[in-house]
């Protein structure tokens, strides 16, 4: 089974209450995406793997690292994209590839409208980007998606997750560890995550 990692970190506890706080605007809310998803990327790389490499210092040589896989970041269209940044800020080589999925409004089933992904895997370690797991639809279709792309290793980076999402995406996938930086209540009838902080779409783009 994977593993659902939490972090109790004060600037993300912090910084995710204003995310949630109805009277944060968009731009407020972009920024505050861009810092979360920075405290999360640090959570969610802890196990990269290294390659041992030599630096002179100023005054001596010196024993070090540099990442030795290859990272893709999976941003799912549209509210993961505001996660990129922070991630890019911390990781600049990742290479970035774009899913677009949208939830069906009476189905509440992934619809999936953008994936330019190349014939052949390029990278070591898909990191998938969302601040929301819900039902957990999407976070599983992404996760397939990636997997018959030939993706070895995949990560789920998230922000807020409903119980229901979390089962759904351990149970489909439990090869994939689960980071966020909070677990809430339950989803309400539309299956939005409650308290959760809406529609983190509409929110970051002015929308809805
Ligand atoms: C949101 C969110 C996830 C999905 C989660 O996207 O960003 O992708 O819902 O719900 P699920 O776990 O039930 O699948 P949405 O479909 O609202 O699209 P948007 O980002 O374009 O607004
Ligand atoms: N998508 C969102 O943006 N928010 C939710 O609460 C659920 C799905």
């Amino acid at each position: 089974m994977s593993q659902v990692h939490v972090s109790n970190h004060p600037l993300l506890r912090h910084k995710v209450t204003l995310m949630r706080d109805f009277k944060t605007e968009p731009k407020k809310f972009r920024e505050l995406i861009r810092e979360v998803a920075i405290l999360l990327a640090y959570e969610a790389t802890a196990d990269l793997a290294l390659n041992e490499i030599n630096v002179v210092t100023p005054l001596s040589n010196a024993k070090g690292s540099d990442l030795k896989e290859v990272i893709g970041l999976v941003p799912v269209l549209r509210a993961g994209l505001g996660m990129v940044e922070g991630f890019w800020e911390m990781m600049p080589s990742a290479e970035v590839w774009h899913i677009g999925l949208y939830r069906d409004h009476k189905t509440l089933e992934p619809i999936q409208y953008y994936n330019r992904l190349p014939v052949a895997p390029s990278v070591d370690v898909c990191l998938i980007l969302d601040p929301m797991l819900a039902t957990g639809g999407s976070a599983s279709a992404t996760t397939q998606i990636l997997k018959d792309w030939g993706a070895k290793r995949i990560k789920y980076v998230g922000i807020i997750a409903a119980p229901e999402g979390i089962k759904r995406l351990q149970n489909d996938h439990p090869d994939v560890d689960i980071y966020l930086a909070a677990i809430d209540d339950h989803l309400n009838e539309q299956a939005y995550i409650v308290p959760g902080l809406g529609d983190a779409g509409d929110r970051q783009f002015g929308t809805g």
